[in-house]
């Protein structure tokens, strides 16, 4: 059931301006829901202290989606009939967001999912908009630093075949790697909950790549890390931002050291404004946030600045307000929303050693 604001699913009052988030709190996923939960509560609290939005109060209603799509599909649709909110935010995994963007997008309801990359969510319509990069830089970035900076020739690929973002992050990454002079010498897949990978790695192994791309979630990366070590597998490991969760170092242990993944925010960032909001979230939670938490925040801000900014609280009138966002200052870098609804932003390359991560490079699109 839902979380925050009154209970009973009633429209917000007069005083009150009512958004929903969708985000997977349970299940293979749950610390994307949580940490991004944490981000938006921590900016919705800062906008209320600073006087709310035209003058209302802003409350948030969270449901869970289990780490499931057709649950985040249910979940959009009783923020849209029942809570009639202003707008959503959510989810992460992009075969949530997907599910969800269809529903939000038929209802003209707006939507902004902070950290969903697969290019195809904002491509459901002009209701849904995204404050992060897309998977095409992504998989360009580790493409890149393969070559470049780890100097790869040959690699292999290892994807999830049921998730949207493992799929099309593993074609961007082998098509970029391939551009640039590599070779992907081995192609393989495992399906997301398997907890055996041990006949993919030994295949792999057989074609003697010198690096192993992982665009998966950290709940299966952790776990495929020592096993390919198990299985002789000696070469680093690289990934996307999916690997981004403290639980990544508790399942890889020492066998994700000197692995490396692309990602949207890293806490070495010295500007004062991240340290900031790095403090804040540490005192009210007690963790240094990751990158969800941070686009949580960025999100719930652009929002708060779109709603401010829109001639009325419709959605049509909300939607030309987040449209125009343009140099907005995040956390997770600066949000300017191209034609596509999606951000155009920089990507920071993280080295995964002793049970943390380390700054490594950023790379520009
Ligand atoms: N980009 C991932 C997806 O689209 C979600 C994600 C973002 C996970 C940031 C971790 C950190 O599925």
């Amino acid at each position: 059931q839902g979380q925050g604001a009154a209970p009973g699913g009633a429209p917000a009052d007069a005083n009150t301006i009512l958004l929903g988030q969708v985000g997977s709190l349970t299940g293979g996923q749950a610390t994307f829901g949580i940490s991004t939960r944490n981000g938006i509560e921590l900016a919705l609290k800062e906008a209320n202290a600073a006087g709310g939005v035209k003058g209302k109060k802003l409350a948030i209603r969270v449901y869970d989606n289990q780490s499931k799509p057709e649950e985040a599909a249910q979940a959009a649709t009783r923020l849209i009939t029942q809570d009639k909110v202003a707008l959503i935010l959510g989810d992460v995994a992009s075969s949530n967001s997907l599910a969800m963007a269809e529903k939000a997008q038929a209802a003209g309801v707006p939507m902004i999912t902070p950290s969903s990359t697969n290019p195809t969510v904002t491509d459901k319509g002009d209701y849904i908009f995204r404050v992060c990069f897309i998977d095409p830089f992504q998989g360009f970035v580790m493409a890149k630093f393969a070559r470049e900076n780890l100097k790869l020739n040959k690699v292999a690929v290892l994807q999830d075949n049921k998730s949207a973002y493992s799929i099309g992050l593993a074609d961007v990454f082998t098509r970029k790697f391939t551009e640039m002079g590599g070779k992907v010498v081995a192609v393989e897949s495992y399906s997301q909950g398997d907890t055996d990978y041990r006949a993919q790695l030994t295949a792999i192994r057989k074609s003697q790549p010198e690096g192993i791309y992982v665009p998966g979630y950290y709940s299966e990366v952790g776990i495929i890390a020592r096993q390919a070590r198990e299985v002789g597998l000696k070469v680093p490991l690289m990934g996307g931002d999916g690997w981004d969760s403290e639980k990544l170092f508790e399942l890889g242990g020492s066998a994700i050291s000197g692995s490396y993944f692309s990602n949207h925010y890293s806490p070495d960032n010295p500007d004062p404004r991240v340290q900031k909001f790095i403090a804040d979230y540490k005192a009210a939670y007690g963790a240094v946030p990751d990158a969800l938490a941070a686009l949580g925040y960025d999100a719930a801000r652009v929002a708060v600045a779109a709603l401010e900014r829109a001639k009325d609280l419709s959605g049509p009138a909300v939607r030309d307000a987040i449209a125009q966002t343009k140099d907005f200052p995040g956390v997770a870098g600066t949000v300017s929303l191209d034609a596509n609804r999606n951000a155009v932003k920089s990507a920071v390359v993280l080295k995964v050693e002793d049970g943390k991560t380390q700054y490594v490079t950023t790379i520009n699109p």
